[in-house]
């Protein structure tokens, strides 16, 4: 097999709200995998199985935006330039003396059919063997492993080095450490957590039920208020749709205060929390959908509240957790062998149906991580 043919997502303009089908196509190319520069360049070629679809790219989309220069994974995608994301998938050829062909990897793939990874850069090999034995351990299928190392970051401990952290199903540790590390949780204290049927905030939720908090999360539909509190142990949730005052929203589930602010979407939900936050109390900041695409009004703090009550407002970053990595694996996975803990997952099929899985996460239509299934194994 001297070429393959490759079709792949591409932005073609930059988009500075919305996301739409329009702002995007799908390229097709013919891919040599006996090119000279592959053997001097360390090239790995990868079939993709599956790709992750995560907010934070929809700024990588942007012209300009503040992270395009902290982070070498959030910088610019130009259009015409095929989008880097994480995934998990098999070596088809490799000039890189650590892979070989029939080798499962994850870690920097690409938003199509295949990824040329040069200097088998941000790349990792999985042990399947044990991932699929633990996968057995918690309860899931073997047929979905796959699904699930995608889904379930917890996995990383076998195939990753802190740097993968960065690209790879970073939901685990993100909430792991988002709510351990930054919110510094004490049992009893009373927890909010917006988007919280999305990847992170699913996890949040349990993780400070874990932890004998009070939790009440927020969603936009009453499909996922149901879910959050008859499937994942939530111990109440609304519908932030349909509360026409979020700050007296927050006044009724937490007539007493809140102690703790797991941050999802920024925005008015923001301004509303510190309204409603106790005095010492914490605000993670791990993400502000709303605020990603310009739409909606970005959020402007009391901040005169926020000193009086001497709030801890604090951003973050997943890498900044590589850490603690082998505290959240034991205790994670101790917790789903133990059904504890619930990994959701929501998966697309197709490269084609890239665009509108990635948009689909602006309007609410993904419950869980958010996953395209490229090709079977
Ligand atoms: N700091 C880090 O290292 C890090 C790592 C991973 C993710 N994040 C951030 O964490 C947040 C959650 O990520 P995720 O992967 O859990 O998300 P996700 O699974 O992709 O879910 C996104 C959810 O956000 C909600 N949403 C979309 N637009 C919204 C809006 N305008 N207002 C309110 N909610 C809106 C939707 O649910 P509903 O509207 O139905 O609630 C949607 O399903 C994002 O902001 C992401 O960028 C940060």
């Amino acid at each position: 097999m001297a070429e393959v043919r490759n079709k792949y997502v591409v932005k073609k303009n930059h988009i500075d709200g919305v996301p739409n089908e329009s702002d995007f196509s799908i390229c097709e190319e013919l891919l040599s995998l006996k090119l000279h520069s592959h053997v001097s360049n360390n090239v790995v070629i990868v079939k993709n199985l599956y790709v992750s679809i995560d907010p934070y790219q929809i700024n990588r989309m942007k012209p300009h935006s503040s992270s395009h220069i902290i982070a070498s994974t959030a910088s610019v995608v130009l259009p015409g330039q095929a989008i880097e994301a994480g995934g998990v998938g098999r070596v088809v050829e490799s000039w890189h003396p650590d892979f070989k062909t029939g080798d499962f990897v994850s870690g920097l793939l690409h938003w199509g059919e295949y990824s040329v990874v040069e200097g088998g850069q941000q790349l990792q090999k999985l042990d399947t063997t044990v991932a699929i034995w633990l996968l057995q351990e918690a309860n899931i299928c073997k047929a979905k492993v796959f699904e699930a190392v995608v889904a379930f970051t917890h996995l990383q401990k076998f195939f990753a080095s802190h740097k993968l952290l960065k690209q790879v199903g970073s939901s685990g540790i993100t909430a792991y450490g988002g709510f351990f590390q930054v919110c510094k949780p004490k049992k009893g204290e009373k927890v909010f957590v917006s988007a919280a049927s999305g990847s992170v905030g699913i996890l949040v939720g349990q993780y400070a039920k874990l932890s004998g908090c009070y939790v009440v999360g927020c969603a936009g539909t009453k499909e996922k208020v149901d879910l959050l509190k008859e499937k994942l142990g939530f111990d109440d949730a609304f519908n932030y749709k349909e509360e026409p005052n979020l700050n007296l929203a927050l006044q009724r589930y937490f007539p007493e205060g809140i102690d703790i602010y797991f941050d999802n979407v920024g925005g008015e939900m923001l301004e509303a929390a510190v309204e409603n936050l106790k005095s010492f109390g914490r605000i993670a900041i791990c993400g502000v959908i709303s605020e990603y695409t310009g739409t909606q009004k970005r959020a402007k703090l009391d901040m005169v509240g926020v000193i009086y009550k001497r709030i801890r407002i604090e951003g973050f970053l997943c890498v900044d957790f590589v850490d603690i990595y082998p505290e959240f694996i034991s205790t994670t996975m101790q917790h789903l062998q133990t059904g504890k803990l619930k990994a959701i997952e929501d998966i697309s099929y197709g490269v084609e149906n890239i665009p509108t899985a990635f948009i689909d996460l602006f309007h609410g239509n993904n419950i869980g991580k958010k996953v395209v299934k490229i090709a079977q194994e």
